[in-house]
């Protein structure tokens, strides 16, 4: 990276927000502030500089960052999510209020279902500005709280470091642990002392899993095979209960729960459905217009930035701010009712 604190070169067709949105005189109002880590604006941008093909490009060295690069950070907030500077976010994690019944029984459809949510320790720099030492106290703290779990969530805590080369491919394979080198995180600051710190925990079903200090310090994941969506929250929420009675997690009423990257803030829920849509995918059109009319997202099966392979997609609720996590749940359900419904059309 250039050392010098010059406003970035950007090429003409470069689509991300941060390009949109980092204006010369956003750029020089914000050019010399520091969050009380020590964060900085060249910090925050340096992914999106770094990978011009990224869609957002820029992330939060902790929760302060949201507020001294809120000229930077509010408009893209507010193109992902629709939510403006004074609105407030709910969170709502209780399964009765989900109307979800499965919408593949016969599970021709869909081949498997996961629900994560990302989550942060209070009063601690986000991954982007965390120390080595404290990423491994954060490491500490969550395996410990971690291996205090009973009943169906109890597992065992897997390091990174010493993890043998196969058994990771595997887990990358099999969708449940995290890839190594992801390069927009590696430009925010995110990979530093890789693999120090870093781990995953699961139950022997593999169900509930939890990621430790990838993107975010946790990331929270209930899943298994079939349609069931509603079984796959409520384990999620159970489990979140519990960790939430040992680790006090990062929370504001405007911003929810806070997350290194602002598309993450709020309900920090991702909920996914892993679908065969063979007909719909040779009308992609159609397909966009059913994703996109439900606030949907979709994905390759190899997660973000990978492409669909058989006709398989990953179809994911968009929105995570402003709305409640049983409504991102909802956006899931009933747009996969609609996509199943159309597929069963052609
Ligand atoms: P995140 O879920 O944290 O946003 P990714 O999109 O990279 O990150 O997905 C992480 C992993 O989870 C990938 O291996 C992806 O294939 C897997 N995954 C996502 N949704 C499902 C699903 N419904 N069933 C099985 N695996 C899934
Ligand atoms: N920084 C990447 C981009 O801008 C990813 C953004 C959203 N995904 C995420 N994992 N936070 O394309």
């Amino acid at each position: 990276m250039s050392q010098k604190n010059e406003f970035p070169n950007f090429p003409a067709d470069c689509k991300s927000m941060l390009c949109k949105y980092l204006t010369k005189e956003v750029f020089e109002e914000l050019k010399d502030k520091k969050t009380s880590n020590g964060f900085t604006l060249k910090d925050a941008i340096n992914s999106g500089v770094k990978n011009i093909d990224s869609g957002i490009g820029v992330y939060a060295g902790d929760e302060e960052s949201y507020t001294v690069f809120a000229k930077l950070f509010d408009p893209i907030i507010q193109e992902y999510h629709g939510f403006g500077p004074n609105d407030s976010h709910k969170s709502n994690l209780n399964p009765d209020d989900l109307d979800a019944p499965n919408p593949d029984p016969e599970g021709k459809y869909i081949i498997s279902t996961r629900i994560r949510v990302g989550r942060n320790v209070a009063n601690l720099p986000l991954g982007p500005a965390i120390t080595k030492d404290q990423r491994n106290q954060v490491e500490q703290d969550v395996s410990a709280a971690l291996n205090n779990l009973d009943d169906k969530l109890a597992g065992t805590y897997y390091p990174l470091t010493g993890m043998s080369e196969s058994v990771s491919a595997q887990l990358i394979a099999d969708h449940f642990l995290f890839k190594a080198g992801d390069r927009f995180l590696e430009a925010a600051g995110l990979n530093r002392d890789w693999p120090q710190g870093r781990g995953i925990y699961h139950n022997d079903e593999k169900t509930f899993l939890v990621w430790v200090n990838e993107e975010d310090q946790l990331r929270i994941i209930s899943m298994q095979m079939g349609g069931d969506i509603k079984e796959v929250f409520t384990r999620l929420a159970t489990a979140i209960k519990e960790i939430e009675k040992k680790v006090t997690f990062s929370y504001s009423p405007h911003l929810g729960y806070i997350t290194s990257c602002p598309t993450n803030l709020g309900t920090a829920m991702r909920a996914s459905v892993h679908i065969a849509l063979p007909k719909l995918a040779k009308d992609m059109e159609t397909f966009k217009a059913i994703t996109d009319k439900h606030h949907l997202q979709i994905r390759g099966i190899h997660g973000e930035h990978s492409e669909s392979e058989g006709g398989v997609y990953d179809i994911s609720n968009r929105r995570r701010l402003g709305v409640t996590e049983v409504q991102c749940v909802q956006d899931m359900h009933d747009g996969v009712v609609a996509l199943i419904e159309k597929e069963k059309s052609l």
